[in-house]
């Protein structure tokens, strides 16, 4: 049997979650028109749609919130702020932000013109829409092997190098106003990109004058993976590795939200003096005074503690853990995941789970609609309700590359008998597969649509055996 490490930590304050019965749950998906971003969490029994802002945060961070300070300029709260991102992160300055797309608008409205392009690994959807919405353009340049679910490459976030040679000698730096990395990769599965990789990447974009920044949401769980994975850094700690990895950059956008262990909060972390000027002014124009950037004192003190209690290695060990315990019992079942299991969410291939539904209806779809049915679980389809579009010259549609279910994990949220939950009801849905029919919109907004979306199911009662109609 899979074994990962007991959670370091016990538990002090509860949060009762309850499973409504089949019928409630029936009812609710029906009125939320099929769309689980339209459930009321009170009907949710696990909730596994992001691991975004749903963490539990510790006594010292509870603890941290009551000494908050609140001063406008100034505060205390935000000097211990500085303290933990000048040590783990290292660069000159930084502005705080409410959350991690405010610092990927900071960013992109002070450094992309129209027509440029932002070279990535891969460009979260807030990051792309970012880019995008400068009117620039955000280029996926990960290695090939991120597409191919099963194979075991152990660093499948990396940067594709001789893409990304290829991609600025087309292109032209003067048409490149900043290239990045995310760690660890979100969009593709959340695999790890490499210390190599980075130092790769680092020495290309330095060698052409292209700014280096990192997207650092998730670099705790980074950097252990290359402490597990990558030769020479077994016997280093992950703020080593973490101070290593930052090294490289020329600066970081962060969502607190993920690593350092926040229900909210993030920054825009560089070395360039004149692009924190900039910055700063941006920030008081939308956020708030550079000491608060858009948050309470006591979210900056929370943030604080979180980003060094985030790269704890026994929370780390226990962490990716739960993914790998989680992958396995899958497995078992024979359902069809990304591997190796990302750090912060397991992804299930709800194609190949589901070959006799056809992209157009929906694949990952039908599989989050039935994880609600069967057990009262939220995932979120990262497929082509998320990503398809027409083609701008043909007017076809293109789907997407890859029809995934996300099971993301809060932060020390969920326990080995929650997973063992999940596991179950993902075994009895996949036991009758076959049975699963696809989804039609009936109402799409053209952007971001599977925030809004509504669908309804393609011939459900006729597809469901006799017992369970
Ligand atoms: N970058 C990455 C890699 C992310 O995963 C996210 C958020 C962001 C940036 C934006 O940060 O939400 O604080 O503004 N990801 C969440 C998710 C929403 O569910 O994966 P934010």
């Amino acid at each position: 049997m899979a074994f990962y490490p007991p959670e370091p930590f016990r538990i002090k304050v509860i949060e009762p979650i309850r499973l409504i019965d089949r019928e409630g749950r029936q009812k609710a998906i029906q009125k939320a028109g099929y769309n689980v971003f339209a459930l009321r969490s009170e009907d949710i029994f696990i909730d596994l749609l992001t691991d975004s802002g749903t963490g539990a945060m510790s006594q010292a961070q509870w603890a941290a919130i009551m000494e908050g300070d609140e001063s406008y300029a100034g505060a205390r709260s935000y000097y211990l702020l500085k303290e933990a991102i000048d040590d783990i992160f290292g660069f000159g300055y930084f502005v705080p932000t409410h959350q991690g797309r405010a610092a990927e608008h900071i960013l992109a409205s002070l450094l992309v013109q129209p027509g440029q392009s932002v070279p990535s690994n891969m460009h979260f959807d807030t990051t792309d829409a970012n880019i995008r919405a400068r009117q620039g353009r955000p280029v996926n340049l990960v290695i090939d092997e991120a597409y191919q679910p099963s194979n075991p490459h152990p660093f499948k976030g990396n940067l594709d190098l001789n893409k990304l040679r290829r991609f600025i000698e087309e292109t032209g730096v003067k048409n490149i106003p900043l290239g990045m990395i995310t760690v660890t990769n979100n969009a593709g599965g959340g695999q790890p990109v490499s210390m190599e990789n980075l130092r790769g990447a680092a020495a290309i974009y330095r060698e052409y004058g292209i700014p280096f920044f990192i997207d650092a949401c998730r670099y705790a769980e980074n950097a252990y993976f290359i402490q597990q994975r990558e030769q020479g850094y077994r016997h280093k700690s992950t703020l080593e590795i973490a101070r290593e990895m930052f090294s490289l950059a020329d600066g970081a956008t962060m969502s607190a939200k993920k690593d350092a262990l926040v229900n909210i909060g993030g920054f825009l972390a560089m070395n360039d003096a004149e692009l924190y000027q900039r910055a700063a002014n941006e920030l008081i124009l939308r956020e708030g005074f550079p000491t608060y950037g858009g948050l309470a004192g006591r979210d900056l003190a929370a943030m604080a503690v979180g980003l060094r209690e985030g790269l704890d290695e026994d929370y780390l060990a226990y962490r990716l853990g739960q993914t790998a315990y989680l992958s396995q019992g899958l497995q078992a079942h024979n359902i069809p995941l990304i591997l190796p299991p990302g750090g912060h969410a397991v992804y299930i291939d709800a194609g190949a789970l589901f070959p006799h539904i056809p992209p157009a209806e929906f694949p990952g779809q039908a599989l989050v609609v039935e994880l609600y049915l069967e057990g009262g679980i939220r995932a979120v389809e990262v497929g082509s309700v998320m990503f398809a579009h027409p083609d701008p010259d043909t007017g076809k549609m293109v789907y997407a590359r890859l029809e995934l279910v996300r099971l993301a994990l809060p932060r020390r949220m969920y326990t080995q008998s929650h997973l063992d939950y999940v596991i179950n009801v993902l075994g009895r849905i996949a036991s009758r597969k076959d049975h699963i029919q696809g989804y039609r919109f009936t109402y799409a907004p053209e952007l971001l649509r599977h925030f809004t979306a509504r669908f309804e199911p393609l011939a459900r009662e006729a597809a469901l055996p006799a017992e369970r109609r």
